[in-house]
């Protein structure tokens, strides 16, 4: 079976009614990054960052799939498919894709702030201040922040190494290392770009641009890759 590699960004669920990160002014759900979602922040204000994401969970959870996470699941009828997301939310493993990397982690579940090891699941939208883990240590959502190291990344690396078609969808590739991996692609492997304000890329051989939005470009491609 052919190996399909995709890497998702926010644009992927922007039709989904979740805000992309760069689209609006710079704010995001307005506030700075650096006062929401870094290691900082919840050292100085962890009510104001626990908040926070409570409410983009309570989002994630009303949100839908949409017809290019859909899309990007019936793929996996014919090819062997993984996806790599920077998204937080779960809408591709809604949809019904069984392989999928949460390289910022998943918005859903709650960490050890001492052990980022130990994750859980979240019951309902929110976690609360007093949640601890087994260690004692006080619940985290499990993202990964600004500062951060990414931990799935060498595993993502290496996964792109074996694909025989990426397919990179809504993404700005303005976060590192993430915007990296489509380097690790093999420079004769076919490349689609799904984003209506397409992202420079390095390697333009056999590079295919879709310069629409995810529901009708990847629902097409999708369909193009099925017949
Ligand atoms: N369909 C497809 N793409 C879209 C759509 C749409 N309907 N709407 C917007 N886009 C595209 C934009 O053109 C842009 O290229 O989605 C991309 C969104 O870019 P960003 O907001 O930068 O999101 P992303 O690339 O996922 O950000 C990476 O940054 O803040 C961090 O950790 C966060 O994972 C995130 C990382």
């Amino acid at each position: 079976m052919e190996k399909i590699i995709v890497l998702t960004g926010a644009g992927i669920s922007a039709e989904s009614g979740l805000k992309t990160f760069r689209d609006s002014d710079g704010l995001w759900e307005g506030y700075n990054i650096e006062d929401v979602a870094t290691p900082q922040a919840w050292q100085r204000d962890p009510v104001l960052v626990q908040n926070f994401y409570n409410e983009r969970r309570k989002s994630v959870i009303e949100a839908e799939p949409n017809a290019a996470h859909f899309a990007l699941a019936r793929l996996q009828e014919k090819f062997n498919v993984t996806i790599i997301t920077q998204n937080i939310d779960d809408l591709h493993e809604r949809a019904g894709s069984n392989d999928v990397l949460h390289l910022h982690g998943l918005i859903t579940r709650s960490r050890s702030s001492i052990d980022p090891k130990l994750t859980y699941p979240i019951e309902g939208w929110e976690l609360r201040m007093d949640e601890k883990c087994e260690l004692g240590s006080p619940l985290r959502p499990h993202v990964v922040w600004f500062g951060e190291d990414v931990p799935m990344i060498s595993k993502a690396a290496q996964l792109c190494t074996t694909a025989d078609l990426f397919i990179l969808v809504g993404t700005s590739l303005a976060v590192y290392p993430a915007a990296g991996l489509v380097d690790y692609v093999p420079f004769d492997a076919p490349k689609y770009i799904v984003d209506p304000n397409i992202p420079t890329v390095g390697s333009t051989n056999n590079l295919y641009k879709i310069p629409e939005k995810a529901t009708t470009g990847v629902v097409k491609l999708a369909n193009e890759l099925m017949a």
